[in-house]
């Protein structure tokens, strides 16, 4: 009786909680993460902004809300680290095959820090083009959760290191390699501009390292993180179409991408006012002028963030900083829809594969062009989180770590088939008539 009494209270306790968060998202206006918008990459504050801001986070921090205990380490001013091993964090990809296990990698804690052997990671390529000393320089600097790792580029410790990172290319070292170490694969570019292997290099890798989602390690140019993920957009407080005089610009010199990506842009260009800066167009701007991108800011509504290959997942900066981190709606070309959305702020973009050709793309742009709440709408998610530093080296040692409890030995019979097969396509991705 009284057990079941107890349980029913316990039950309600946890209910009425929820019930009220649930309640006070219904009823009220939409609540914002913050009280000060945290734009992703803010323009340098003026003096009388600086102000605002510094008022705005004397607010937040009385207020006890957000501050930053609340956020993630790898967040900025975050604070909350996992303080406690967890033995069924999904850290492979085998555990969560549609996600890429940036955050679960990042808050993976080892079950006692105490007693466990530093992990030796040999960068076969130097230290020099990762940017990083050796030793355990990296991990404490970046004050890793799991830092019991010491990085190395001296070859004569290839016996005895517990994995090996590659990157680009794989060169053999002529000594026996030891059952339990790992090697690790690293790709920055896309398949069309990395090497092939050599035929006996095709079974060698346990773990590969790209911006590809299903990598064991996924290294991608910029990684989105909401606040709460329940909070995807806030009210905005400024117009972004304000002062906007010119329609669609394009940054672009290398006229000869492996997609049609300069054909695209031409045909669109019939149909609404293109202005394309670079090698393959009649503007000028040069590349280091910190202007060239704050036009996008101030004069242009639309940015065509193409990518020079249509890969799977290969989703560059041009989207992620020179569009998304600028005030215009970047239009992307590049992975299929479904893969940006993935990785993409909600509403932030428009690809092209959502419209039939250009010329309904120019016509959906000109609504937006009269319609500043339309335009709007797609500047909403600004404000409800942000880019964050991934920590590769951080995620490496946990993974090193994290692979003596793995279930199984794992490693790509053929990686060159995995990272090219299907990977790639220079036309578009939509499926194809049969002829
Ligand atoms: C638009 O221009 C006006 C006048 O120069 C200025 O006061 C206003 O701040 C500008 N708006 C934006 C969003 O830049
Ligand atoms: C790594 O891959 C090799 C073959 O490429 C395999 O023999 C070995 O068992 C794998 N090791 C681990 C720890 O998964």
């Amino acid at each position: 009786m009284w057990a079941r009494a107890a349980r029913f209270l316990r039950r309600v306790a946890l209910l009425v909680p929820l019930a009220l968060t649930a309640l006070a998202l219904l009823l009220l206006p939409r609540p914002q993460p913050f009280s000060a918008p945290r734009l992703p990459s803010p323009p340098p504050p003026k003096e009388d902004l600086r102000q605002n801001l510094i008022t705005e986070n004397e607010i937040n921090l009385n207020q006890d809300v957000d501050d930053g205990s609340q956020k993630q380490w790898f967040m900025s001013g975050g604070e909350h680290r996992p303080w406690k091993h967890d033995p069924h964090a999904k850290l492979f990809p085998e555990d969560a095959p549609d996600n890429d296990r940036i955050v679960e990698q990042l808050m993976y804690a080892l079950p006692n820090e105490e007693d466990i052997p530093l992990k030796k990671i040999l960068l076969a390529n130097g230290l020099g083009t990762w940017g990083v000393t050796g030793g355990r320089t990296e991990f404490k600097r970046n004050k890793c959760p799991v830092d019991r790792c010491t990085l190395t580029a001296d070859t004569r410790e290839a016996e005895t290191a517990d994995a090996i990172l590659f990157k680009d290319h794989h060169t053999p070292f002529n000594v026996k390699r030891p059952h339990s170490q790992i090697w690790i694969l690293y790709y920055l570019e896309c398949p069309y501009h990395t090497a092939s292997l050599r035929p006996t290099s095709l079974d060698v890798f346990n773990w590969t390292a790209t911006y590809r989602r299903d990598s064991d390690i996924v290294a991608p140019y910029e990684r989105w993180v909401y606040y709460d993920p329940l909070v995807t957009e806030r009210e905005l407080d400024r117009n972004y179409a304000a002062n906007k005089t010119k329609k669609v610009a394009w940054f672009v010199s290398n006229c000869h991408a492996r997609n049609s990506r300069l054909q695209y842009a031409r045909q669109l260009a019939k149909f609404i006012p293109v202005d394309i800066y670079g090698a393959c167009g009649s503007h000028h701007c040069p590349r280091a002028d910190p202007n060239c991108l704050e036009m996008l800011d101030k004069e242009y509504k639309f940015y065509l963030a193409f990518e020079n290959s249509n890969c799977r997942d290969y989703v560059t900066e041009k989207f992620f900083v020179n569009g998304l981190q600028h005030d215009v709606l970047p239009i992307v070309m590049g992975a299929r829809p479904s893969e940006y959305a993935a990785v993409a702020p909600h509403n932030s973009y428009l690809h092209v594969e959502e419209f039939a050709g250009p010329e309904e793309l120019a016509n959906y742009l000109r609504r937006l062009d009269e319609d500043d709440n339309m335009y709007n709408s797609y500047f909403k998610w600004k404000g409800t989180g942000e880019f964050i530093n991934t920590y590769f080296f951080c995620r490496v040692c946990a993974m090193v770590h994290a692979n003596a409890r793995r279930q199984r030995n794992a490693h790509y019979t053929d990686v060159q088939a995995w990272w090219r097969e299907g990977a790639c396509t220079r036309t578009d991705w939509r499926p194809r008539d049969p002829p």
